[in-house]
Parts: structure tokens; sequence; C-alpha cells
């Protein structure tokens, strides 16, 4: 599995099936720490269920080891209510990371932790080594955002937005990729499109993107890139809605001639 983790650390896939993670498969593999993205999985965007929440966190407490619960698009959710964060139930095990990057820009730069106590330390060391500290005048102006209720505000009118946005997605899969199942649209800003097993996700992605359609596939994120069906990641925040419906229909292009390209050399 390609590895982008700091030197010492070695990161193990576990499996995540329609409940989230198998916390089973942490007893066997004898970790110490584990990194999830309980309110919505990326990229299957599953919901951890509370048997296994329960499960994660009862196996955190009986080997004292430490959640990371990345929190990564909490504040989109459509049509579920919001699900309350693990850190508040084990909060000596669980270390919570919330982003700015979908709620304003990646580009900032600037996200946020909350941390058992005797890590702070340790990690605001770490924080220094890395880079001295993030951008003074960044965190200034998000905290007056945040202070004068614009943050808020501003949310209210992304969710509106990215609703509309995730609906045209939708609809437009209906139409041009029939085929396709959809998952994981109750929450944040992307939908994962599951296709049938004949399709090469490397050749589709690849038609779609000589047609000005940007997409990933699911494959890049498994640890075993070929144990599954092949799927395509469909981001919708940046893109408005006629644009989405263009895309999805290029997609649709793209997949008729990449089916015709493998016909034809039959
Ligand atoms: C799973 C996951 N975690 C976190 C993030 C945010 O990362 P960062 O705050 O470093 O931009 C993303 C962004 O796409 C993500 O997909």
């Amino acid at each position: 599995m390609p590895c982008h983790f700091a030197p010492g650390l070695k990161p193990f896939p576990v499996p995540v099936d329609q409940d989230g993670i198998r916390v089973e498969e942490l007893g066997r593999l004898a970790a110490q720490a584990v990194i999830v993205t309980p309110a919505h999985q990326y990229p299957t965007g599953v919901a951890l269920s509370p048997g296994r929440r329960a499960a994660l966190l009862e196996w955190a407490v009986r080997n004292n080891a430490i959640v990371t619960e990345d929190d990564y698009d909490a504040e989109y959710r459509y049509d579920r209510d919001p699900v309350g964060a693990l850190q508040g139930l084990a909060p000596d095990h669980v270390i919570y990371a919330g982003s700015a990057s979908k709620i304003l820009a990646p580009g900032l730069r600037l996200g946020w932790l909350l941390l058992p106590g005797h890590l702070t330390g340790a990690l605001s060391s770490e924080k220094t080594h890395a880079d001295l500290g993030s951008d003074v005048t960044a965190q200034l102006a998000l905290a007056n955002f945040i202070e004068t209720g614009e943050l808020d505000r501003h949310l209210r009118r992304t969710r509106r937005t990215y609703r509309a946005r995730r609906a045209a997605l939708i609809d437009a899969i209906h139409t041009h990729l029939p085929d396709a199942q959809i998952q994981g649209v109750a929450a944040g800003l992307h939908v994962l499109a599951i296709l049938p097993s004949e399709t090469s996700e490397t050749k589709l992605t690849a038609a779609a993107a000589a047609r000005g359609v940007s997409v990933h596939g699911l494959s890049r994120h498994r640890a075993n890139p070929t144990a599954g069906p092949p799927g395509l990641i469909l981001g919708y925040a940046n893109l408005p809605e006629p644009a989405i419906k263009r895309g999805i229909r290029e997609l649709a292009i793209a997949r008729k001639q990449t089916r015709a390209r493998v016909g034809r050399r039959r």
C-alpha cells in the first residue's frame, strides 16, 4: 500500500463495511492507534454505526490506545441528524481533528485539534518542528469570522448551495449513468458511484480527463486496488449545477467510448 506517513510510523489498512471500520480487526493487528472518519468515512461515505462506535471506544480504553477522529466534513449533513463526536465520549483516548479545508478553503491550511491533556506538550513540540506554527493573520481572521457569527451564516448559505449541487449530481447520474450505484450521499461534499464490474476505472478516468472531466477512481483508496468493484469519487462542491450536469454527460460519453474500444478489440 502506498505510504505517506512520517518516518517511524507503520500504517496498516483496516477493512470498512456498511457499518464503518471493522473494529475486531484492530485487535488482530495489535494496533496502538487508529485514524477514522466516523461521521462520513472517506471515501465510502458510510457513518460508523452506534454498535461500532461503542466497540471502537471500548477497544481504545481496553488497550490504552488512541483514536484520531478526523471530522473533515462534519459541517455538511443533509438527510440525517448530526452525529456526535466520539471525542466527547472518551476524551482521554480520542484526538479530534477538524479542518477549515471543506468549510472555507484548503489553501488556508488551518485546522484544529482537541486532544487528551497528556499529549498536548508532545504535539505542540511536533508542530513547532514541523512549521513553527500556522499563519497568525489567517488564524485571527478565522477567529473574527467565528466571533461575528459570519461562519454560521456562511455554513447556512453553503449548505443550501451544496444541497442543490448534490441533487443536480444525483439526478445527472440517474439520467446518464443509470447502472451506477450511488453511496454516501447523506453528508459531505462527494458521492461514491459504484460501477459494474466490467468497467475499467483507469480507462474511464483517462477518457473522462480527455473530455475535460477530472474524476478519481476508488481503487487508489483501496489497500488492494483490485479487491472490490470499480467506482468513481465524484466531488460536487466547487461546480455550479449546469457544470455538474455537463460533467456527468461527458463522463457518460467517455464511458461509451471506452466500452466501444474494448468491444472493437475483442
Ligand atoms: C479524509 C480527509 N481528511 C481531512 C481532509 C482535510 O485535510 P486538510 O485539513 O489537511 O486539508 C480531507 C480533505 O479532503 C479529507 O478527505
